[in-house]
């Protein structure tokens, strides 16, 4: 299994913080905020990663990351997202790399409590499809959300203004090798972007996608309140724990 994190965009909602850097360089109390994703990676026993990262600070990555060796690793991979697209737009740039093995992919601002190793361990023994992870959380009209029948997903809505349920889709997804079949027959949503939503619904539609949800506490750290939160949640119980 493989791992990619999207650090791309340009954390738009977080200005002027990113006008002269990448979100995901921004502090998160004490480690820049794309030190959290790779370690939840390495944690769960990932240790092929690819960064997608785009705009005009792209090289500071390198300079950050360097081999890996901060995490234990002998070599990171990198690739460079041109121009805006969405989340399933920065994705599709890991095809290559993917090579049609399964991967985990975990957005870049997304930062945990504890560790996603059971739910990749189940990932690993499912033989196809995909997998995604919920949180209870009291804003979902944030974030994609889940349709439930009974205990089935039937599909997630993005940012609903009337939410079907208390969870939300965080930004931790595991796929087969359909998903960038899947990425190349989306078309643009309102925003303008390619949606990893769209691309969890074609994984409902033909019932090949389950669920875990996730233990300990989760936070995005996209906006000026997330990442405020997400450097209080760290400074007083540390993240990633094994
Ligand atoms: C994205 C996804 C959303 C998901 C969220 C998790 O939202 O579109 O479905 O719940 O990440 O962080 P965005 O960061 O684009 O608002």
């Amino acid at each position: 299994m493989k791992g990619v994190v999207l650090a791309g965009g340009l954390g738009s909602r977080l200005y002027p913080l990113t006008k002269v850097t990448n979100k995901h360089l921004l502090p998160v109390y004490n480690e820049p905020m794309i030190y959290y994703p790779i370690k939840t990676l390495v944690n769960a026993g990932i240790n092929e990663i690819l960064v997608v990262t785009g705009g005009n600070n792209a090289g500071d990555f390198l300079r950050l990351l360097e081999n890996g060796k901060d995490f234990g690793l002998k070599h990171i991979n990198y690739t460079y997202q041109q121009g805006e697209g969405g989340i399933a737009a920065a994705l599709s740039l890991a095809e290559f790399f993917a090579d049609r093995d399964k991967i985990v992919v975990i957005l870049g601002d997304n930062i945990i409590e504890g560790n996603i190793k059971n739910a990749v361990d189940k990932f690993r023994r499912q033989q196809e499809g995909a997998r995604i992870l919920l949180k209870e959380v009291t804003d979902p009209e944030r974030f994609g959300v889940p349709v439930f029948e009974k205990n089935k997903i039937i599909r997630v809505e993005e940012k609903p203004a009337n939410p079907a349920s208390h969870y939300a889709v965080i930004g931790i997804y595991m796929y087969d090798y359909r998903v960038f079949e899947f990425i190349r027959s989306l078309q643009p949503s309102q925003r303008g972007e390619l949606e990893i939503t769209d691309v969890n619904n074609f994984y409902i539609q033909e019932k090949k996608m389950e669920w875990d949800v996730l233990e300990g506490w989760w936070s995005d750290a996209g906006t000026f309140e997330s990442l405020q939160y997400s450097s209080e949640m760290v400074a007083r119980t540390g993240a990633n724990k094994i």
